[in-house]
């Protein structure tokens, strides 16, 4: 079997996936798949009627592999979409699909899809100019949590206490660039600091973790420096992230659920979501599954 991961180690804000590299190139190796990890600017696009056999890669017209992992996270641009696209074209099997990255790269639009279905999501609303506090007062609440549509590693996540702070927030938004899409959620303060990362694999769950932020933070993200811990995967945790990530379309999924006090929100869904946290915790190979998923979901086995 032969698999390319598309990734380019970025030189912005977005996630360094260094030892998740280091450990799919370790489990395929073991495996005995030909593993490439290639960055997107490496492909060249040419739509063609007829051959549908190969691809330009550098330059140089390359046969198709079996599969692709396209793990550019938030960092998806148009131009790695539209690479998926082409290699989905081509019938080569993306794990996950670009309909399902593009989708969940949105937090709204999740939000949405996860809201039509009725599973337990906190209220949100989109920003737009000019900006009424008093209606987020209305609607959601203080504090309330300000997120960037499209975002990863608690990066683009602040906490507006107040009426005050979240105004200031909102017109530092519109004087650097009032076309960026900014999400406001009600917070959810049982959660403080604490939330879940539900890791599923083929649609289905294969390990859950408690994520704890340190000291004075409320985001629980492992890149922002949370401590982890296994959890149980309860009936209810499986359901919901089970729900989430089918509902997303979504074979490989991160999961994130808030602790409510009546169960369990929904905060958000990833398309390439680390393991490093959770092979940390949990005695558990998460490439060696991956691989497993795709060689029994293609039907090769040489
Ligand atoms: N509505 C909320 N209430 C309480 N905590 C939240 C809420 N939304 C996010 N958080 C905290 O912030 C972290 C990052 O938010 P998230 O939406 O998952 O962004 P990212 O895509 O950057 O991981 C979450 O893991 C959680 O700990
Ligand atoms: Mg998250």
């Amino acid at each position: 079997m032969k698999g390319w991961i598309i990734y380019r180690k970025p030189h912005t804000h977005f996630s360094e996936d260094v030892y998740e590299m280091r450990r799919f190139r370790e489990e395929a190796a073991k495996d005995n798949i030909e593993l490439e990890i290639i960055p997107p600017e490496a492909f060249d696009l040419t739509i063609r009627h007829g051959d549908k056999k190969t691809i330009l890669v550098n330059g140089k017209k390359r046969e198709l592999p079996d599969f692709i992992i396209p793990r550019m996270g938030a960092g998806t641009t148009y131009f790695v979409l539209a690479i998926v696209r082409h290699f989905e074209s081509l019938g080569v099997h993306s794990l996950n699909s670009s309909a399902s990255i593009e989708l969940v790269k949105d937090k709204l639009f999740t939000q949405q899809i996860l809201s039509k279905s009725n599973l337990p999501i906190p209220d949100m609303m989109l920003v737009k100019f000019p900006f009424n506090v008093d209606l987020v007062e209305d609607e959601l609440g203080f504090p309330v949590v300000v997120k960037t549509i499209s975002g990863a590693q608690g990066k683009g996540v602040f906490l507006a206490e107040n009426k005050e702070k979240l105004a200031d927030m909102i017109q530092l938004v519109e004087v650097v660039d009032d076309q960026t899409n900014v999400v406001l959620q009600q917070y959810i303060p049982l959660s403080r600091g604490r939330d879940l990362r539900v890791f599923m694999i083929g649609g289905k769950p294969a390990a859950c973790m408690e994520r704890v932020a340190p000291e004075g933070s409320f985001k629980a993200n492992f890149s922002q420096g949370a401590t982890v811990k296994a959890h149980p995967l309860s009936h209810e945790i499986e359901w919901i992230a089970t729900e989430a990530a089918r509902l997303m379309d979504l074979e490989i999924a991160g999961v994130d659920l808030l602790f409510d006090e009546n169960g369990f929100k929904v905060c958000e869904v990833n398309s390439a979501p680390g393991f490093r946290g959770i092979e940390s915790c949990h005695d558990i190979n998460i490439p060696k599954m991956i691989f497993r998923y795709l060689r029994v979901r293609l039907g090769i086995f040489n």
